[in-house]
């Protein structure tokens, strides 16, 4: 399984925030955006990676993640032009796709909670697999409509009455039809390659599936200014309560054994002093020496 962060698009909800740098760099409490998101990755057990993001906002992902290697994976760049639609992205990374299944997660999508993905990921055989997320207020989302037996109907992007409040959040997993099939798509009325357009075709093919994802689970996204605030509450909340980082890539990719302990230390050795790298040293790097 290959994956793709999608973290383009213009920002503008977010203006004037995003006049210097994108949405997916601005902090979520105590780390940037799309740490969220690549940690979902890295838990997957996901280790190919590529970043898509516009031709200004390309350079400083890089310089934050560079060539992924502090994390145990490899990351390619690609650029989007513009933002064709999110569907898109499958034709940009089509290189680097080549013949394998793939996950794509959006880059202001942070997600936190329970080991759905990670059982989502181990079983992906074909097909597609989506989610459902019950939220109030489905008609800023792509929304699913399940019958009786639980079967997914029908997709929806944004409907101005939504036939459920199942949302579909921002990560998809997908085999290698999805190049073929985004090739055939057709710009929706607003201009862009649509991925419940892609959602549809694989429903109609008979090889979607959607799994509910359970109450436990926390989906949020960080595009508004509200939204991102809320986001950032809600780290902090669990952050302190817990004394754990939600969404610290270092700590997932050496507890997925993609870095070993002497190279996870050198990486905290180079950091600054400051709470991230403490955390670090005490919580991950001495409690694994105890072990
Ligand atoms: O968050 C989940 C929702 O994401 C889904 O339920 C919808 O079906 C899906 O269309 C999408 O809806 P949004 O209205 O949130 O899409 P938005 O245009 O805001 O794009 C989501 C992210 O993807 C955003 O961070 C920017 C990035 N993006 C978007 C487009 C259209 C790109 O990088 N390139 C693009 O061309």
């Amino acid at each position: 399984m290959k994956g793709i962060i999608l973290a383009g698009g213009a920002g503008s909800r977010l203006y004037p925030l995003t006049l210097v740098a994108s949405k997916q760099l601005q902090p979520v409490y105590d780390k940037p955006m799309v740490y969220y998101p690549l940690t979902t990755l890295i838990e997957g057990g996901i280790r190919e990676l590529c970043l898509i993001s516009t031709p200004q906002d390309l350079p400083r992902f890089r310089q934050l993640l560079g060539d992924g290697s502090r994390f145990g994976l490899t990351i390619d760049y690609r650029e989007q032009e513009k933002p064709a639609g999110i569907a898109q992205a499958f034709l940009i990374a089509e290189s680097f796709i080549g013949k394998a299944n793939v996950t794509l997660i959006l880059g202001d999508n942070i997600f936190y909670g329970g080991d759905t993905f990670q059982n989502a990921f181990a079983e992906f055989k074909s097909g597609a697999t989506i989610f459902g997320y019950h939220v109030n207020d489905p008609e800023r989302y792509g929304v699913v409509e399940f019958d009786a037996h639980g079967k997914a109907v029908s997709i929806e992007e944004k409907p101005k009455s939504p036939k459920s409040n199942f949302a579909v959040p921002g990560l998809y997993i997908f085999d290698n039809q999805v190049i073929g099939i985004t090739k055939n798509l057709k710009p929706s009325a607003r201009g862009e390659l649509e991925i419940t357009a892609v959602n549809v075709e694989y429903l109609r093919r008979g090889e979607l599936r959607v799994q509910r994802l359970n109450r436990g689970f926390a989906w949020l996204d960080a595009g508004t200014s509200s939204s991102l605030h809320d986001a950032s509450a809600y780290v902090q909340t669990i952050e302190k309560r817990a004394g754990i980082k939600i969404g610290c890539p270092e700590e997932t990719s050496f507890r997925q054994k993609f870095v070993s302990l002497a190279q996870l230390e050198k990486i905290v050795e180079a950091m600054p002093h400051c709470e991230y790298r403490s955390y670090l040293e005490n919580e991950v790097v001495a409690e694994a020496k105890r072990q």
